[in-house]
């Protein structure tokens, strides 16, 4: 019989390891316009306008890309005991990290979860002043908060399934009669916090921002276009069938994937339905149709332990989406 969950509120924020911390400066401040909160040495504390705690992001250091860890929000202190509980019943290995480790965070719990990767509980955190209307101060996209983690997993049905064990609500699937080939998972009430991808994992496929209006999603494209980094515009822009994001995917110096995300829904009525896609709905990762780059599909950030040493990585246990869905390479007869 699994313990009870803690109660957890949102995706809060995630840390990632960088070759180059000026080249992700660039990138993440300069260019992105993440507004930062803390740097020292090693490390920058990103955070977007609206955002009320610390930060978003932890931009740090590291011998090789890599995602350090994904954090969770708790409701109440009490939800680090049940977290720490709930792991360790799980057989999971865990840690109880001090107030101030993490700059900005109080006292938090880590665990390695059984899809392998490592996420955090943390309740207190430092609130600096909000920046929701210095307009005055706002650059390339406009980030306003993280909206979610999207992560590659070996096993969907598992990774859904362990996720719904913490309480997560179900908000849109990609399927067909035998398969799960992804789904979006919620605790705040828009379409999802976390959403997997299947493929050879643990991996972070990427993360969510959201910005306000579609507009600053075009913005950004405008500035590295300008710059001639188009390159780093992997996908997109577009409008997403599921979620009914309007969104464009870039790479950042490392390769790690950020996804600039407008205008999906509300999904906080108790009788909200699940949208089920079929795979072979061309409209589902696009609603225009258009073709995913193979890249998506198959790059991705390895992750690291609570020792901070890279995880082994399991094959896809599933058939692959790319192969099985149709992503705009296959046209009706018009
Ligand atoms: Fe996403």
């Amino acid at each position: 019989m699994p313990l009870p969950p803690p109660d957890i509120v949102r995706a809060a924020y995630a840390e990632l390891a960088v070759t180059d911390l000026d080249r992700a400066r660039w990138f993440w401040v300069d260019l992105l316009g993440f507004v930062v909160t803390r740097a020292d040495q090693d490390a920058l504390y990103l955070r977007g306008y609206d955002e009320l705690t610390h930060h978003n992001l932890i931009l740090r250091r590291g011998q090789r890309p890599a995602a350090a860890r994904l954090a969770y929000r708790v409701r109440t202190a009490a939800d680090l005991d049940l977290a720490e509980a709930f792991y360790a019943a799980l057989g999971s290995r865990t840690a109880r990290v001090p107030a101030g480790v993490t700059p900005g965070v109080g006292e938090a719990v880590r665990a390695e979860d059984p899809l392998g990767f490592t996420v955090e509980f943390f309740f207190a955190a430092e609130l600096p002043p909000r920046l929701q209307q210095r307009y005055d101060l706002r650059r390339g996209a406009e980030p306003a908060r993280l909206d979610h983690f999207n992560i590659v997993v070996p096993d969907v049905r598992a990774a859904y399934q362990y996720y719904a064990s913490l309480g997560f609500g179900l908000s849109e699937t990609i399927e067909d009669g035998d398969t799960l080939y992804a789904a979006w998972m919620f605790r705040k009430q828009t379409v999802h916090d976390v959403a997997f991808t299947g493929g050879d994992g643990p991996r972070l496929h990427h993360l969510g921002f959201f910005a306000h209006e579609s507009h600053q999603v075009l913005r950004i494209c405008d500035i590295l276009g300008a710059l001639h980094e188009e390159a780093r515009i992997e996908r997109g822009p577009g409008r997403h069938g599921v979620s009914n994001a309007f969104y464009v995917y870039l790479r950042d110096p490392d390769g790690h994937r950020v996804e600039i995300y407008t205008s999906d829904y509300f999904t906080g009525d108790p009788d909200h339905p699940v949208l089920r896609w079929s795979v072979r709905d061309p409209r589902r990762r696009d609603f225009w149709g258009h073709p995913v780059i193979p890249s998506w599909y198959t790059e991705a950030t390895p992750v690291l332990d609570l020792d901070g040493r890279p995880r082994p990585l399991l094959p896809e246990q599933q058939p692959a989406e790319v192969k099985v869905g149709a992503d705009g390479f296959t046209s009706p007869a018009l």
